[in-house]
């Protein structure tokens, strides 16, 4: 039975090579959803081609609502808005789902919703249990390696930032040099786990300031295969891979602790978004770390951190309360960086 006071979000998400679609109630409940990857295609080319990603999302997104709506047993009549992702990610995607929304939210007159992405990763927690602020949020993510405070719904201060290259880029970057295939992160967590911390590698970064930089650390696993390579050594690929992600992944956890002290009794919760919180080893430092400090940690399931469209319906409720509506001159945008100041807006 569909209650009038409560709320159905259907979000859309096409900004990389998932297109997806889900109803979720009142920014919390999924109802259903359906994710169609790309993935096995973009392998066969070593990483995500744009042109075949918009393609395909072209192809695909009718029939993944037609899906979507089958199980959800429900019509878009019955839903109160559509929310879409409109950036940051490839353009050609996020046009793909934006200009789908539109029709949907013109042919059956509902509010359209312009949602981040980055605040989809972040509002997958929801799915978890509702967000407590204030909260810190660890944001690590293909373009993101955030610390930010989070003192209400799209309320937050950025305590620290990165200040070269977001964690994720550097996994995908190790992996490229590893020679490992696409998609690069989850491959080089594969093969970590294989493997043995043998290498020396830089430690990233090493003081008191919460912001983050791990281009020295990529850089140096470049030079050193090249290094190797040009000597006509082999790399011991497992034992790189581990040796990377330990350091990278301890530099977080580490920035994370000081984040907690520097900011004592100030969080109810510490909540992780982004695809890099699908990583089992930044999970568990995380989870240890948070049960030393005695205060709650949030995150998401694995099917939440990977590209999803739950995620976006979760965050477009906040919006949706607010009546952060858009029109139909919404334009995708392949970069917007989320956490602006209010001022910025
Ligand atoms: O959050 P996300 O979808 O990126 C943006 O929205 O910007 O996350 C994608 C990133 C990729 O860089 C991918 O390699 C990384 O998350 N990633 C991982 C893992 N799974 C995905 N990195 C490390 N370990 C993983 N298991
Ligand atoms: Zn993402």
């Amino acid at each position: 039975m569909l209650s009038k006071k409560d709320v159905y979000i259907l979000g859309i998400e096409s900004s990389c090579d998932e297109t997806s679609i889900s109803i979720v109630k009142n920014g919390y409940e999924e109802i259903a959803t359906t994710v169609l990857t790309q993935m096995d295609t973009h392998a066969l080319y070593g990483g995500v081609v744009p042109e075949i990603a918009s393609r395909m999302h072209t192809e695909n997104i009718t029939m993944v609502l037609e899906d979507l709506l089958n199980k959800a047993k429900m019509t878009v009549d019955e839903v109160d808005a559509i929310a879409v992702t409109y950036a940051p990610g490839l353009l050609g995607g996020l046009l793909v789902g934006v200009e789908f929304a539109k029709v949907l939210s013109l042919v059956y007159d509902k509010p359209l919703i312009a949602t981040h992405h980055i605040a989809g990763h972040i509002y997958a927690n929801n799915l978890v249990d509702r967000l407590e602020f204030p909260l810190l949020a660890l944001v690590v993510s293909g373009g993101h390696t955030e610390l930010v405070k989070m003192t209400g719904d799209y309320e937050f201060e950025v305590l620290g930032t990165t200040k070269d290259d977001a964690i994720g880029e550097c996994f995908d970057k190790v992996a490229r040099v590893l020679g490992l295939p696409y998609p690069g992160g989850p491959n080089v967590e594969k093969y970590a786990l294989q493997g043995e911390h043998t290498y020396e590698l830089p430690k990233p970064m090493d003081n008191d300031s919460l912001d983050f930089s791990f281009s020295g650390l990529k850089s140096a696993v470049i030079n050193l295969s090249h290094n190797e390579e040009q000597r006509g050594k082999e790399i011991r690929k497992y034992d790189l891979a581990r040796t990377f992600q330990d350091i990278a992944v301890d530099e977080i956890v580490r920035k994370t602790k000081l984040a907690l002290d520097q900011h004592p009794g100030e969080f109810k919760e510490v909540i992780v978004a982004g695809g890099v919180s699908a990583n089992g080893y930044l999970r568990s430092e995380l989870e240890k770390l948070c049960k030393n400090e005695n205060i709650k940690i949030s995150i998401p399931p694995l099917k939440y951190c990977t590209d999803n469209a739950t995620m976006i319906a979760c965050a477009a409720y906040p919006q949706f309360l607010k009546g952060d509506f858009s029109d139909l001159s919404l334009r995708a945008k392949s970069q917007e960086y989320f956490f602006k100041s209010t001022d910025e807006k």
